[in-house]
């Protein structure tokens, strides 16, 4: 479906009021291949998934491109796993739920974290100790040309939320299916401590147990972008050389980090920004979450450039206080 002049309004979860000239949805590879062929994908263009790590600053002269691919089937099996594909417009929760669903064990660290599936395999989501790169098998993709390609995950360039999908030189390119390596035989990531705390006192572990604990802290420290716009964290966590890490420990024992083998340390930018001062402050209808700092959120009305505004300011701060640059997570349009 091709609309023009469209509102961006309910295709963003920070909640911001931008048009686009052309939004354009499809449901499949062919429908795709269609709209390649017949050039309807004028330029500038930008794929989007649900809007969820995104932050327009202003109308977008172009295409937007949302898909709709939807199938869920296995496509392959042994005693240990499944390989499941996924199309690239599932609602991310309702891949999650389902996979929980059929007892395939892997994904459910990863359970209402917002976005779709084409997105978990650009952005590389992770939550409580799991990545999404760790289930990934492979990921199809059709480029502007029209051109089909499949890459292994070991093609993919995968970082703490980064990949090749996210290089400038594979703009052109969409993800259209996705296939998880999922475990049949029951394994768990419970090294993170929030998720043990949450599942102390269950009767057993199983998977609904473990999804359901993490969609509660969830609950608890994210806000729903629903009620109150948001794109999650907002910042990536800084990674601080082995002897910056040694100082800012001596000089804040207290502080939470997370360390490398080679000394390198990541530090929560959601801690550093609390330390600067910054938590439940606002500058206009921007601020920075009140019960996580790492978030930032639009109490209504905002404009992406509040938003990135503050954003400024925090970072400012951040700079000052510790010398460290945080970097956003989220992409600014
Ligand atoms: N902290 C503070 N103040 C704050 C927030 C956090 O002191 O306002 C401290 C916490 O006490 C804790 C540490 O910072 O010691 C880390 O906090 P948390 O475990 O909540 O995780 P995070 O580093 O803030 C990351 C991901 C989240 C993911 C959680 C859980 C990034 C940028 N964020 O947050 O991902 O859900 O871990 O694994 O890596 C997202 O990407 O949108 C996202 C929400």
């Amino acid at each position: 479906m091709i609309q023009t002049d469209f509102s961006l309004l309910h295709h963003n979860t920070f909640g911001v009021d931008v048009k686009a000239n052309k939004f354009i949805e499809y449901s499949s590879v062919d429908e795709l291949s269609e709209l390649i062929v017949s050039q309807q994908i004028t330029t500038p263009f930008l794929h989007i998934g649900q809007g969820s790590n995104l932050l327009f600053t202003k109308d977008f002269a172009g295409t937007i491109l949302h898909s709709r691919i939807g199938k869920i089937e296995i496509v392959k099996e042994d005693i240990d796993s499944v390989w499941v594909r996924a199309g690239a417009g599932i609602d991310w929760d309702h891949f999650v739920g389902y996979c929980v669903d059929q007892n395939w064990y892997g994904l459910e660290n990863l359970s209402l974290i917002p976005g779709e599936v084409g997105a978990s395999a650009v952005q590389n989501i992770g939550a409580y100790g799991v990545e999404v790169k760790d289930l990934i098998s492979s990921v199809e993709t059709i480029n502007i040309f029209g051109e089909k390609k499949t890459y292994d995950v070991s093609e993919c360039m995968y970082s703490y939320r980064n990949s090749l999908f996210k290089q400038a030189s594979m703009k052109n390119v969409f993800v259209t299916h996705v296939v998880y390596k999922l475990s049949k035989k029951r394994e768990f990531t419970l090294n993170y401590a929030s998720l043990k705390d949450e599942l102390e006192g269950d009767q057993e572990v199983t998977l609904a147990t473990v999804r359901l604990a993490i969609i509660s802290i969830r609950k608890r420290k994210l806000p729903d972008p629903k009620v109150l716009g948001n794109a999650g964290s907002f910042f990536m966590n800084p990674v601080v050389s082995h002897i910056r890490f040694k100082e800012l420990s001596e000089e804040y024992p207290g502080m939470p980090y997370y360390e490398y083998p080679d000394g390198t340390a990541k530090i929560p930018a959601g801690w550093l920004i609390e330390q600067a001062g910054w938590k439940g402050k606002a500058i206009g209808a921007a601020a920075v979450y009140e019960n996580q700092a790492l978030v930032l959120v639009n109490k209504g009305g905002a404009t992406g450039n509040d938003i990135v505004h503050l954003s400024d300011a925090v970072r400012e701060a951040v700079r000052s206080k510790f010398n460290i640059d945080i970097k956003p997570e989220v992409n600014i349009i």
